[in-house]
């Protein structure tokens, strides 16, 4: 492997830190082991989660052009015994690629040289290739992320065997538009995005018994889309929200976080996040929080959640989440189980990437 070593000087004495880059990524194949030997499921809810005293354990590389300006939002899953990362990464222009990293640890992460997905399509110029939620059913890597043209975001698919190289299957829901809930504007309370809006999609990784596949997706509301090969997908219960904006802290708007994991007794927990309209309870106008739900897809594919925690399990607290390119945010989109751990990986103000961790419950 080529490691190349960066030093950072920043304003008030030189700190050093390493940004380890590699042309060599790990080799992942079919036969890959997803998660450790050890894996257990968890219990909603799955609570006590802290910071990781060395957040933001990711930064912007200024070595590498296309995550120079911002790197934040990863989807993280566990091969071969490493921590793999894929994370949203802004060059000077905001536009956005996806990279790749590993890590044998949870915390020191080695970055792929180059984007694993960036920019090709007329859709996806000039803002780019973001926030990737990543699944793997029988060998193959899918990858859902947001393709933004400046002006109209769509929610796209990506499939891979190594997660290197990625074939894009393009929009998934064409047909659909998010509702917008402009709670700002009571003359346009609900409105409707940009026609083809779509975005953030977390699938489900299990075909349920009625033989399809699910996921929440949305930027407001979640909504479900079905699919039975998880490369085509519809909107589900002509596009009826799943879950209500219910809590004081999601009043603005809920988004999937990471995709759904199962739970020990056969249910599946799903964290989310969840911005506030502000005035009430102490969150901050616009500040993002991380949530929790406990869905069942085999009853209820198209929602309501069975269970909801009324208070986040993670809040903008550190500087680099109150203060950022977006400021007040904490944005989950990575939950594995690592050596004894929950590591949940989210993005801090939108510009650098962080961990939260609790131990595996018993
Ligand atoms: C899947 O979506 C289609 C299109 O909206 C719908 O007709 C069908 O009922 C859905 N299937 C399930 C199982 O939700
Ligand atoms: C699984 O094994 C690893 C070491 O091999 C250990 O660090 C971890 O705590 C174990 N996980 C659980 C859930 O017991």
């Amino acid at each position: 492997m080529r490691f190349s070593l960066q030093v950072l000087a920043l304003g008030l004495g030189a700190v050093t830190t390493l940004a380890a880059s590699s042309d060599k990524p790990p080799k992942i194949t079919p036969a890959s082991r997803q998660n450790e030997a050890n894996y257990t499921a968890p219990y909603f809810p799955l609570l006590g989660f802290e910071q990781y005293a060395g957040n933001p354990i990711m930064r912007p590389d200024a070595s590498h052009p296309w995550e120079s300006a911002y790197l934040y939002n990863p989807s993280a899953i566990v091969m071969d015994d490493m921590v793999f990362l894929l994370y949203r990464a802004q060059d000077s222009q905001k536009t956005s690629s996806i990279g790749l990293a590993w890590s044998s640890d949870g915390y020191t992460f080695t970055r792929y040289s180059q984007p694993i997905i960036s920019p090709t399509e007329p859709y996806e110029t000039p803002g780019g290739c973001e926030d990737p939620r990543v699944v793997r059913v029988d060998g193959t890597f899918y990858l859902t992320y947001t393709a933004y043209d400046g002006e109209v975001a769509r929610l796209c698919l990506a499939t891979s065997t190594d997660l290197v190289n990625w074939k894009k299957h393009g929009p998934i829901l064409p047909d659909f538009t998010e509702t917008v809930y402009n709670w700002r504007d009571p003359v346009t309370y609900f409105s409707s995005n940009p026609p083809g809006w779509t975005k953030s999609g977390a699938i489900i990784d299990e075909r349920q018994p009625d033989g399809y596949y699910y996921m929440q997706f949305g930027d407001t509301y979640l909504y479900t889309a079905n699919s039975t090969d998880l490369i085509n997908w519809e909107v589900s219960g002509s596009g009826k929200p799943f879950a209500p904006l219910m809590n004081v802290w999601e009043q603005a708007l809920t988004e999937s976080g990471p995709p759904p994991i199962k739970t020990r007794d056969g249910k599946w927990l799903k964290i989310y996040n969840g911005m506030a309209t502000g005035g009430v309870g102490g969150y901050a106008v616009g500040q993002y929080s991380t949530g929790q739900m406990l869905i069942d897809p085999a009853n209820s594919p198209l929602g309501p959640p069975i269970a909801r925690l009324e208070t986040p399990i993670l809040q903008p607290t550190t500087a680099t989440e109150i203060t950022g390119q977006v400021d007040n945010v904490v944005f989950s989109e990575g939950l594995v189980q690592f050596k004894g751990k929950w590591l949940l990986y989210f993005g801090a103000g939108d510009a650098f990437l962080s961990v939260a961790q609790t131990p595996v419950q018993h």
